[in-house]
């Protein structure tokens, strides 16, 4: 198939287009690199051998999108495009509204527009309701508490709807869990600006020497021992989830969702533990205060997956830790040389 990637450049869109490559299909990747650097689509024709177009648009760019329209015959869209950063969406949630909904509203008046009615959503495992109890499934109730969330909350009812005025539409919308790990090669990963957000970076960081030492945002949860509890899930599993996602709706149409997790509870220690178990390096860490908004625990139950994808994990959280370590030391400042 011709899919368009959106977001390609970022961290799991880079990894799904070497995925998809290698699957045989052919891509077009669009991205700002407003979250990403050109490197990484450099490297990913490194890695798969294989040439493709990329278009540096904005999907908030109608011209420039339709531009890429019409110079592609797409058969489907992958769209990862969107800010994430939980922290800033709340301090300034209308830039997230904007670029997340509004650009996703705008990329499926395009798809419309050239009768592409296939798409594969990044959606996340931030749009359940808190009070759910672990592990999660998809039809448990759904709530936010966040600006972040709310986009991706707001953009699956969004193809809720459209599937329900036009039955032609065939949607998957992919609920991740917390990837982490990178391509085994080593040359593409997850490359934050700044200081990370997230636990994994946070890690990386500290083992190569660019940060201090861990915080560990609280040691009081209701968990075996202390410390917060989620999902963490290989980067190259979750990209090849898409793979599947994509083939399910290539040949059913309706609007199809699926968590992607392991279905396996880690804690921050058990991160830290098997991390440095697998790399040999010091970790130094701190307990501090909880991270206000964090919730205990969060895993995820996809047999919904399996059973209709297919697909399931292969790496464990050792590996995680092993490919995240071989792409932070091989690229200590990420993309820049
Ligand atoms: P990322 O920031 O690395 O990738 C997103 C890419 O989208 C970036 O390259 C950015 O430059 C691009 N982009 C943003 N706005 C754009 C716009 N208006 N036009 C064109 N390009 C634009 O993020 P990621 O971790 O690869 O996440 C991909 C998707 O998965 C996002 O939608 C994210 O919300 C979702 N998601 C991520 C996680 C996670 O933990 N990483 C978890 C759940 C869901
Ligand atoms: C993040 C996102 C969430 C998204 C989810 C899945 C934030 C605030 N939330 O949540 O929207 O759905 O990923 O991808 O970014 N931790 C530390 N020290 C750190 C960083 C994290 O102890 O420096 C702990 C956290 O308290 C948590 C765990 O590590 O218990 C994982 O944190 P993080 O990587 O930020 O992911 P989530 O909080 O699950």
């Amino acid at each position: 198939m011709k899919i368009l990637v959106t977001g390609g450049a970022g961290y799991i869109g880079s990894h799904t287009a070497v995925e998809l490559l290698d699957a045989g299909h052919e891509i077009a990747i669009v991205d700002n690199l407003s979250n990403s650097k050109i490197e990484a689509v450099n490297r990913i024709k490194e890695i798969s051998n294989r040439e493709f177009k990329f278009y540096q648009v904005d999907l908030l760019d109608e011209n420039g999108l339709r531009n890429v329209f019409l110079e592609n015959d797409f058969d489907a869209v992958i769209h990862f495009a969107g800010f994430k950063a939980v922290g800033e969406s709340v301090s300034k949630p209308l830039k997230y509204y904007y670029n997340n909904i509004t650009s996703t509203v705008m990329l499926l008046e395009m798809m419309s527009e050239f009768g592409v009615k296939k798409i594969v959503f990044s959606s996340s495992a931030t749009v359940y309701d808190s009070s759910n109890k672990p592990p999660l499934k998809e039809d448990m109730k759904l709530g936010t508490t966040n600006p972040y969330g709310s986009t991706k909350f707001m953009i699956e009812e969004i193809l809720r709807d459209l599937y329900a005025s036009d039955s032609e539409w065939a949607i998957s919308i992919l609920r991740y869990f917390n990837p982490i790990g990178a391509h085994k090669c080593g040359r593409i990963g997850e490359d934050p600006n700044g200081i990370p957000n997230n636990l994994m970076p946070y890690i990386t960081q500290v083992a190569v020497g660019k940060r201090e030492k861990l915080s560990v945002f609280g040691s009081d949860y209701d968990t075996h021992d202390g410390t917060g509890v989620r999902d963490y899930i290989h980067v190259v599993d979750l990209a090849i989830g898409h793979i599947k996602a994509l083939d399910k709706i290539s040949n059913n149409k309706g609007v199809f969702t699926y968590n992607l997790g392991t279905g396996i509870g880690c804690s921050v220690l058990d991160v830290v533990n098997n991390f440095i178990k697998a790399t040999g390096k010091e970790i130094l860490y701190e307990i501090v205060d909880r991270r206000p908004g964090d919730i205990d625990v969060c895993f995820a139950d996809s047999t919904r997956a399996l059973d209709e994808l297919g697909w399931k994990t292969k790496y464990d959280l050792y590996n995680m830790c092993l490919d995240s370590w071989n792409w932070q030391k091989n690229n200590p400042n990420g993309y820049e040389k």
